[in-house]
């Protein structure tokens, strides 16, 4: 039988998913925009399998009133934004417990780092490392190879890597932006693998500055990647003016974030922009794939609605 989706957010990931899910049979009852709050409403009359969640990370309540109308009314839904779970994860909990709310694209795009981190760690662990920002690596990835900064920005997004930051994007809002998405992909982590209760993204402090000339000076650093490492180990301090992260978590544990050079534990890999180094005593494991981008975004999301379907 036809698996029947509504799709909320017609950008463009909303696009690509709908696109794919026609050609994978799936009936659409409708994709649905930002001035589409009727239809939405009617759209729950249709009685859709799955809602795919694809906004903006801009609006702080609209993602979690989506997901309470839907999950409220039985409907699983599958998410790739960011916000409802990096400001009210405790609020989303209760769904994410009762199999309703699925989130794995949020972080990491395609390679279900989520899912991922949750099976490793069942045990315990020492260190996690993450490259959680493709866009950010891709940009580096860029200048590493002799491409100026500016162009390597527009070049991402061009290609729709980037976070919607308004009209007119500079470099700093760009590039900050994408840090911000770092800390919401952390505190959903962190959360998510009971290191913290219910950590929001604004207790979260962002240290040093973001002025064109810190930015410029971190993606010109050949080899550089913006690491996220949640670890057991003691805090050595961060100097420097780059922003960075620094949160003492639970357990012992903290969480990190900085520019550091990616050759070793967690290198990037020929076509690879996101990954993660995980280390405990029962198990160490390396895995790099495509984060950013439709395509892995899509692939995770639908893979998450067969699991919700299931
Ligand atoms: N692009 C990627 O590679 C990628 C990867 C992983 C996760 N994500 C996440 O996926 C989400 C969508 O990304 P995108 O690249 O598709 O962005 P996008 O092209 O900017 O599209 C976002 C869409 O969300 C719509 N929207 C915003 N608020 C809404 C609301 N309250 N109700 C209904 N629609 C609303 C916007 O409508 P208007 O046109 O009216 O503004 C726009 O069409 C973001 O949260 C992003 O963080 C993206």
């Amino acid at each position: 039988m036809n698996k029947k989706a509504l799709i909320i957010g017609k950008g463009k990931i909303g696009n690509f998913l709908a696109d794919t899910l026609r050609k994978l049979n799936w009936s659409l009852v409708e994709v649905v925009g930002r001035n589409d709050v009727d239809n939405y409403l009617d759209s729950l009359q249709k009685k859709p399998d799955v809602v795919f969640l694809a906004i903006a990370t801009e609006d702080k309540d609209a993602a979690c009133a989506y997901i309470n109308l839907f999950n409220g009314a039985g409907i699983p839904v599958v998410t790739c934004e960011k916000i409802a779970l990096s400001e009210h994860f405790g609020q989303m909990k209760r769904w994410i417990d009762k199999g309703m709310l699925h989130f794995n694209a949020s972080v990491g795009g395609g390679i279900m780092i989520p899912q991922q981190l949750e099976t490793l760690s069942a045990l315990g662990f020492e260190e996690i490392r993450l490259v959680l920002n493709g866009t950010l690596s891709y940009i580096a990835h860029q200048v590493d190879g002799g491409m100026p900064i500016e162009m390597a920005v527009e070049q991402a997004q061009g290609l729709g890597l980037t976070e919607s930051v308004g009209e007119k994007p500079d470099i700093v809002k760009i590039v900050q932006s994408e840090i911000h998405d770092i800390v919401r992909k952390s505190v959903i982590l962190v959360n998510h693998l009971g290191l913290a209760s219910n950590l929001t993204f604004g207790q979260v402090k962002l240290h040093g500055s973001s002025n064109l000339r810190s930015l410029m000076d971190i993606l010109s650093r050949p080899g550089f990647r913006y690491v996220v490492t949640i670890t057991r180990r003691e805090h050595s301090g961060v100097s420097g003016n780059r922003p960075t992260i620094y949160q003492p978590l639970e357990n012992g544990y903290s969480l990190r974030g900085d520019w550091e050079p990616i050759n070793g534990t967690c290198s990037e890999r020929i076509g690879s922009n996101c990954g993660f180094y995980f280390h405990s005593v029962h198990n160490t494991v390396q895995f790099f794939g495509r984060g950013a981008g439709a395509g892995p975004t899509v692939s995770a999301m639908i893979a998450d609605a067969n699991k919700a379907l299931m």
